[in-house]
């Protein structure tokens, strides 16, 4: 802590020191969604104008450099999971896409019948001329870990589709809810915004990025991966990774450059056009990419069924039993005062835990942790 203090004073401008010396720290409530490292409010989605994304899309890309893994021993097989992802796509008046490589660029060709199956379930297949962007800067590595190494660039040839006017672009394993409404998400994007989620131990998740796709945009990305350099140490160009990055994960891809393009850097004049074109906010990571490691902090959003998506298809629906529904408000009676929260019924639990809400849903129901005997002596025993 002294040596941070101390930073602060000498180090101004020297962003390889602070990167040797800020401390991990751990996301909270507070901190779900950042701008330069700080927690801020989330990007409000109802202040976009309903109808601005017109032309919409999810697109993810698989860079054919293993087998495209169609089954899974845990959960539904990838055809499974594209048919779902296409029925979101259809409600939400969006098109499905999937870039892969042109076929002499597929290390493990990708079978004609799995494109057929994909094209049958109404996905439109698209393909990129390379997979590692042609002019990548000798400082960031080909092979650096992850899934991919620097073959996750792929996802930046679809933010050039100028054709549309937001995109998702994720993980083939990011899995909406089957009645999910993206459209104000879409429609904020479209608006010219970049728009991420963090994750538990990244200030960014690149299971999920959203963007205002045009051939500006792809250029603009590539062309920082000309000249970047990521190390280890001292991050992207030396700026350190900042406090909300675990150490222990290099953040040599994507999600540790977008960070730092559009959200960390002070020092780059391409990264401050590019905040200023493009601003880049956060959504609520436990709404829009509920992660596993994110259960406790979202466990309302989890447990209500307020989450509208997952960045892997697994996701534990355990330990919901005494969780409060947040939105619960009781209806107004008479002579009640301050707000009819689960909160408030926590208070009195004897007397308020009949109170129903305007749909006439009952206290007891919606704050079992005051109302259900099981939770309270469940915290008791917690608490010893
Ligand atoms: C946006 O407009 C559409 C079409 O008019 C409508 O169905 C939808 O409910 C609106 N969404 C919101 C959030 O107002
Ligand atoms: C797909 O079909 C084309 C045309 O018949 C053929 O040239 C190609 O080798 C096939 N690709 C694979 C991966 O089987």
């Amino acid at each position: 802590m002294r040596a941070w203090a101390l930073c602060a004073l000498l180090c101004v401008g020297r962003g390889a020191e602070d990167a040797e010396t800020v401390a991990f720290r751990l996301a909270t409530r507070k901190t779900r969604c950042l701008a330069f490292d700080e927690g801020v409010d989330c990007q409000d989605l109802g202040a976009c104008v309903n109808g601005t994304a017109r032309r919409r899309a999810f697109v993810s890309v698989f860079d054919a450099h293993v087998k495209l893994p169609l089954t899974s021993r845990k959960g539904p097989g990838l055809l499974e999971h594209e048919a779902k992802v296409a029925r979101v796509a259809r409600r939400n008046g969006a098109d499905r896409v999937v870039v892969l490589p042109v076929p002499e660029r597929q290390r493990v060709p990708v079978a004609n019948a799995t494109i057929a199956a994909l094209e049958d379930l109404g996905i439109e297949i698209r393909y990129s001329e390379h997979v590692v962007p042609p002019k990548l800067s000798a400082g960031i590595k080909v092979e650096s870990g992850g899934c991919c190494g620097a073959r996750e660039f792929l996802k930046l040839e679809p933010m050039g589709y100028g054709e549309y006017d937001a995109m998702i672009v994720m993980d083939l394993d990011y899995d909406p809810e089957d009645t999910a409404d993206f459209g104000p998400l879409f429609d904020c994007v479209a608006e010219g915004r970049v728009l991420t989620t963090r994750g538990p131990e990244v200030p960014v998740n690149g299971a999920f990025l959203a963007v205002p796709p045009s051939e500006l945009l792809r250029r603009r990305l590539h062309a920082a991966l000309e000249t970047a350099r990521v190390d280890a140490r001292t991050g992207w160009n030396g700026e350190g990774w900042g406090p909300n990055n675990n150490p222990r994960r290099f953040q040599a891809r994507m999600q540790g450059f977008f960070h730092w393009f559009f959200y960390r850097s002070r020092a780059s004049d391409a990264a401050a056009d590019a905040q200023a074109r493009w601003r880049p906010a956060q959504v609520d990571p436990c709404v829009w990419n509920l992660q596993k490691g994110f259960a406790d902090l979202c466990m309302r959003e989890l447990c209500y069924g307020h989450a509208r998506a997952f960045s892997h298809l697994q996701h534990p629906h355990e330990r919901c039993a005494c969780v409060d529904d947040d939105s619960w408000t009781a209806a107004a009676v008479a002579g009640a005062v301050g707000g009819g929260t689960c909160k408030h019924v926590a208070k009195a639990p004897d007397r308020r835990c009949a109170r129903v809400d305007a749909a006439g849903r009952s206290a007891s129901l919606a704050c079992p942790s005051a109302c259900d005997a099981r939770c309270t002596a469940r915290r008791e025993h917690h608490t010893m």
